[in-house]
């Protein structure tokens, strides 16, 4: 091994210690931001490596490095406008988008291997290129619907199409058979073209029937499957770095996908199966009247409450209003008040985005409670102050047939009284009425969680003086 393997495997092996390193430390809202440049700090290293290999090697025409430099400075730039200028709460769907990118550009590091040196490929590596064409085009196809459903431009709820569960059986079949024809024939076009073909459509067909509240599980599967697809890249283009960071976003995106099932009450299986909640129970109709409150009734009962349970959801997110929870959950903690968060698994748009809100306005991590620490704060409340969360309270997800049905929610109906912030009896992201709002003891505050929460802190200040 020459002085320069050495180095070159040294920091290789340096990068993917740092892939570790910085997913560890992203465990805890207080050190993720250092995990985050840890980890890029990882890739940063890989990649310059790489391109001094290539120097290095002399195997590159002048036009491959000017199409590596354009694609790489493309990508950047609008990796990094996308980063920098995209709402909070569009970050699903950009996560999607990057997952979308992520398992295309790994199934083409197939393609091009097979279209390229199929003949000389040994059969271990046909068989990880067929593997990474396979899961990479179902993961872009699948990525980009997941994208469109969460952006509205496709319906956010299960689509039936018709002999869509014999389709998406077919097109899986096809394209297992075509990779295995692929293994045997590596140099030929028309497995390739098929397991393509046939993998984007089973991609399409297999995340068109899923919808509503089980959308979160599905993008982090697609996330494990984009990992996973890098991780076949790495075996085709024998690389270290590859390899560790696609098998680190694999496993990690798997172990989440199960966590956020379970905390959905539903099995992988069930969802993946499409269709929850269209079963044709019904909707969930929620009537009778509303009780109506203004800022200076809320304040009122805030200051006089021993205990407040804060329950923020995805309105929240979209009024930025975190440091106004904040600041008034810290009001009524000086006035001796018991002040909790509590935080649902999937309220929001993203896996942690009420904490990752509340910790930016400097809540204190022991005040966001868990699911079950929250249900358990929410049975002995004066107030529940729901701000801008929806499906994650809805009473419906106890009955059958409906989208929520199942799920676990913030029991905010055992607390003594009930306070909604939102702007209008609108639906959440499951599209189903909330008996919640018509209960007796629930008072809503129809306005922008930001400007409400202002109008409460203003009214409680002038109360307690
Ligand atoms: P949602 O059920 O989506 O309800 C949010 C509510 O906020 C809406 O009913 C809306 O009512 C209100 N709202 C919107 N903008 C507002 C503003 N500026 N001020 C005040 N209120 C505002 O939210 P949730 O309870 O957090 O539940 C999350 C849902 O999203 C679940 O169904 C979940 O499965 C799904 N989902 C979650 C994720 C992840 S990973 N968390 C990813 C994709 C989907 P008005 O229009 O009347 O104001």
């Amino acid at each position: 091994m020459s002085t320069w393997q050495t180095v070159e495997w040294a920091a290789y092996l340096l990068s993917t210690v740092a892939f570790v390193a910085g997913l560890h430390l992203m465990n805890a809202p207080a050190t993720a931001r250092r995990g985050n440049v840890v980890s890029g700090a990882g890739m940063s290293l890989a990649v310059a490596v790489t391109a001094v290999h290539l120097g290095r090697a002399s195997t590159i025409t002048a036009t491959g490095v000017v199409v590596l430099v354009a694609g790489a400075l493309t990508g950047a730039g609008v990796g990094l406008y996308a980063a920098r200028h995209v709402a909070m709460t569009a970050m699903p769907q950009l996560v999607s988008v990057f997952n979308a990118v992520g398992g295309g550009a790994a199934a083409m590091v197939a393609v091009n291997e097979f279209a390229g040196h199929g003949a000389a490929l040994p059969v271990n590596g046909a068989v990880t290129g067929a593997v990474d064409v396979l899961i990479g085009a179902l993961t872009f196809s699948g990525s980009l619907i997941a994208a469109g459903k969460l952006h509205g431009l496709v319906p956010g709820g299960p689509v039936a199409v018709p002999g869509g569960r014999f389709l998406a059986a077919a097109s899986a079949g096809c394209a297992v058979g075509a990779g295995g024809w692929l293994v045997a024939a590596p140099s030929s076009a028309g497995p390739l073209v098929m397991l393509a073909v046939s993998a984007l459509a089973f991609g399409t067909l297999a995340v068109l029937p899923i919808g509503g509240a089980d959308m979160p599980v599905v993008i982090s599967m697609l996330n494990a499957l984009t990992g996973t697809a890098v991780a076949m890249a790495g075996f085709v283009l024998s690389s270290l770095p590859l390899i560790v960071a696609g098998a680190l976003v694999g496993a990690s995106g798997a172990i989440l996908t199960r966590l956020m099932a379970v905390a959905m009450h539903r099995s992988v299986g069930a969802i993946l199966a499409g269709g929850y909640g269209s079963d044709g129970a019904g909707p969930v109709l929620a009537g009778g009247p509303v009780r109506e409150v203004g800022a200076d009734d809320v304040a009122m009962q805030l200051a006089y409450a021993s205990s407040v349970v804060i329950v923020p959801g995805y309105g929240l997110a979209a009024a930025q209003a975190q440091r106004q929870a904040a600041e008034l959950g810290e009001l009524l903690r000086q006035r001796g008040t018991a002040v909790s968060y509590a935080i649902h698994p999937v309220a929001g748009r993203m896996p942690g985005h009420m904490n990752v809100l509340l910790a930016e306005a400097d809540v204190p991590y022991p005040q966001m409670r868990e699911l079950s620490d929250g249900n358990a704060d929410l049975a002995h409340a004066d107030v529940a102050l729901v701000v801008g969360a929806n499906d994650v309270t809805n009473p419906a997800a106890r009955r059958p047939g409906n989208a929520v049905s199942g799920m676990p929610i913030l029991d905010v109906d055992t607390a003594r009284s009930v306070v909604v912030i939102k702007r209008s009896m609108g639906h959440g992201y499951a599209g189903i009425d909330n008996p919640l709002y018509h209960d007796p003891r629930t008072g809503m505050l129809f306005a922008d969680a930001k400007q409400g929460l202002t109008d409460i802190i203003a009214s409680v200040r002038s109360f307690v003086g």
